[in-house]
């Protein structure tokens, strides 16, 4: 995939501009201008921008730089729910809209911030009635419904750490999150729905914490007649819980540097690390994107097809948007159901100007035609965000095309659960390249260096790192210091992010993909010692190997190499066996497209598996150096 995608940027580069009635109307009109606002001084830079939100205390200091740990607004005191919420409704726009919320079927809700306020002041009081309180872990594992957001957003007004759980995880996977965080409740729903089919999540939770002696309660949003048991004095009804008590929960006043949420992440090792955000910069930092990545105007429609399970999410549908007091359209569901017209159906309904999702999304929705957006009015649309992985430039230029009408800007934003908010793109003035990401944002200095650090040359690969530090970086790995220090470790002063890219002479930056043992399927970060540790544990596996092949749509699909223990024998009902395996231990996400039975794999000497040789001999192409190869 590399290889191919250096490729085409070696042959001739498409340029393409801005309309100049967009940029005459952006909020940031001229980049360079912008961007070196932030390098002459970058705290008075961020100042600026924290000065526009509520504070109870000032900060005294915006950054204390102790290598490499960051401290953002050090002494500041907030509550993030107070600008996300009670600053909206008290300067007037208790009425305006902050969700558009439907399902595949067509079921509709409006949610006002004034009843937004509402529902998270309730919330946060039944939850500090039921004994949690700030710095208590909450896990939340929900589909996307209004009261996912409410449940979020009632922890981070009492000061509770939530950890969301996409409710695409299995038993195991929620299970380790849950016992990492030592979460004292979970919340979560009977079923979340996809293509028409309810899929039940409450019987995955009841299993995640048998044993758990530290879960004390399990509240249970109940959306289907009947209503799914309770069991128990743990669990309780979502509803009834938040019954009964006060529409104003005062906040918990929080030190800018107190933990806001935990969301686990994939890397090379075989357990997903818990990332750890706090409250002030990552405040500051997603609500400066919302103006300015995203343009964010007051009287925006904004659609991000994400869910909060990913960092998309919490940083661009529930914290950067309402902190930014953005009118939202949420759609719980599969994008082409119940068809291909779905979601452009919803662009036209709810006439959405800014529009943000996944290139895997725009590949599929290439192969099935332009016809079905084409039925459409798309016209309210001005601009158009892509994120979660490279997006190509075919896919690139079918989005600008046939969803854009070649007047919306794309921008292709490239970030991490770790670095919180969006680190590169073309800010809106900025000429456009499709497959590059472009530049850094303001705020950011990105570059591409080799192992020593060093700037690598234009149009070469290397690692792309960070020099400096941002307002909404991870402060933490969960429990995990030493793995935080890594990012910061591998490569001499700079934050290593582990994706491979190349810089062209005008500074664009292409991300190529990842350098690490990260797999990227449809824009989800997959761990390969995770599938391989989940196939390892069937009764019929000895060894496996995983490794991402390209795939036109997905980006990225998973391939196994399995070595089966003695008197096992391969057959299609064991491949069968082990999908079925992977997707009961990790999730559907995880499973292997592709499982091959081998009888060796290729080892160091030490006796690590090169996945690289194995990728290689997949893929046809030449391995590199093989002198550390066992034989
Ligand atoms: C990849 C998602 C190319 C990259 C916000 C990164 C991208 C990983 C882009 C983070 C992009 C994300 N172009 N690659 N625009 N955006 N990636 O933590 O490999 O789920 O390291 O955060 O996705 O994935 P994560």
């Amino acid at each position: 995939m590399a290889e191919e995608r250096l490729d085409h940027l070696l042959q001739k580069e498409t340029v393409i501009y801005p309309p100049k009635e967009f940029v005459e109307r952006a909020n940031v009109k001229d980049y360079e201008a912008e961007y070196k606002r932030f390098l002459d001084n970058p705290e008075k830079f961020w100042a600026e921008v924290a000065e526009k939100l509520f504070w109870y205390e000032k900060w005294e200091k915006v950054l204390e730089w102790n290598y490499p740990y960051a401290k953002w607004f050090v002494g500041g005191k907030t509550n993030i729910t107070v600008n996300a919420l009670d600053r909206h409704v008290k300067n007037g726009k208790r009425n305006k809209v902050a969700f558009f919320w439907e399902d595949e079927l067509g079921n509709k809700k409006v949610v006002t911030y004034g009843e937004l306020y509402r529902l998270v002041n309730r919330f946060a009081n039944a939850l500090r009635a039921a004994g949690i309180k700030k710095g208590d872990r909450v896990v939340i594992y929900m589909p996307l419904v209004i009261e996912q957001i409410v449940a979020m957003l009632a922890c981070a007004r009492i000061g509770a750490v939530h950890s969301v759980v996409y409710a695409g995880f299995s038993v195991p996977a929620l299970r380790h999150r849950i016992e990492d965080a030592e979460a004292k409740m979970v919340i979560t729903a009977d079923v979340t729905i996809r293509r028409g089919r309810a899929i039940p999540l409450k019987r995955i939770v009841d299993e995640a914490i048998l044993d758990l002696p530290f879960v004390e309660q399990v509240v249970v949003l109940r959306r289907l007649e009947p209503k799914v048991d309770l069991i128990g004095e743990k669990e309780v009804d979502f509803y009834e819980f938040m019954d009964g008590h006060l529409d104003y929960c005062e906040p918990e006043v929080m030190d800018s540097e107190d933990p806001l949420f935990i969301l686990y992440t994939s890397g090379s090792t075989g357990k997903p690390k818990g990332v750890l955000h706090t409250t002030g910069g990552y405040m500051v930092g997603t609500y400066y994107s919302m103006k300015t990545v995203f343009d964010l105007k007051e009287d925006d429609i904004y659609w991000c097809t994400a869910d909060p399970g990913w960092i998309t999410g919490h940083s661009y549908i529930v914290y950067g948007p309402l902190v930014a007091g953005a009118t939202q359209v949420i759609a719980e569901g599969a994008p082409n159901y119940p068809d291909y017209g779905r979601w452009w159906r919803i662009i036209e309904e709810y006439g959405v100007n800014i529009f943000y999702t996944a290139p895997t999304a725009i590949r599929m929705f290439m192969r099935a035609g332009e016809e079905w957006p084409n039925k459409y009015d798309l016209s309210s649309l001005r601009l158009l965000g892509s994120v979660g992985e490279p997006i190509n430039p075919e896919a690139w230029l079918w989005y600008y095309r046939v969803i854009g009408k070649e007047k919306c800007p794309i921008v292709d934003t490239w970030w991490q659960t770790e670095t919180g908010s969006v680190m590169i793109t073309t800010i809106d003035g900025l000429p456009m390249k499709p497959g590059k990401a472009g530049k850094p944002v303001p705020g950011v200095i990105a570059d591409v260096v080799d192992k020593e650090g060093n700037p690598i040359e234009p149009n070469k690969g290397g690692f792309l790192v960070i020099r400096n530090p941002w307002p909404t970086m991870m402060r933490t790995i969960w429990k995990n210091p030493e793995r935080y220090e890594q990012y910061w470790n591998t490569i001499p002063n700079c934050y290593t992010a582990g994706d491979v890219a190349v810089k062209d002479k005008d500074g664009y930056i292409m991300i190529l993909g990842r350098a690490d043992d990260v797999i990227n399927v449809s824009g989800h970060r997959i761990g390969t010692m995770e599938v391989e540790s989940a196939l390892v544990s069937h009764p019929a596996v000895a060894e496996a190997a995983v490794i991402g092949k390209p795939d036109p749509v997905k980006g990225e699909t998973i391939k196994a190499f399995v070595i089966l223990k003695e008197g096992y024998s391969a057959s299609d009902k064991l491949v069968e066996d082990l999908k079925y395996h992977v997707r009961m231990e990790l999730g559907a996400l995880a499973v292997p497209s592709e499982i091959e039975f081998v009888d060796k794999l290729p080892k160091t000497r030490s006796g690590k598996i090169m996945r690289r040789v194995l990728k290689a001999k997949e893929l046809g192409i030449d391995p590199g150096d093989l002198s550390t190869l066992e034989d």
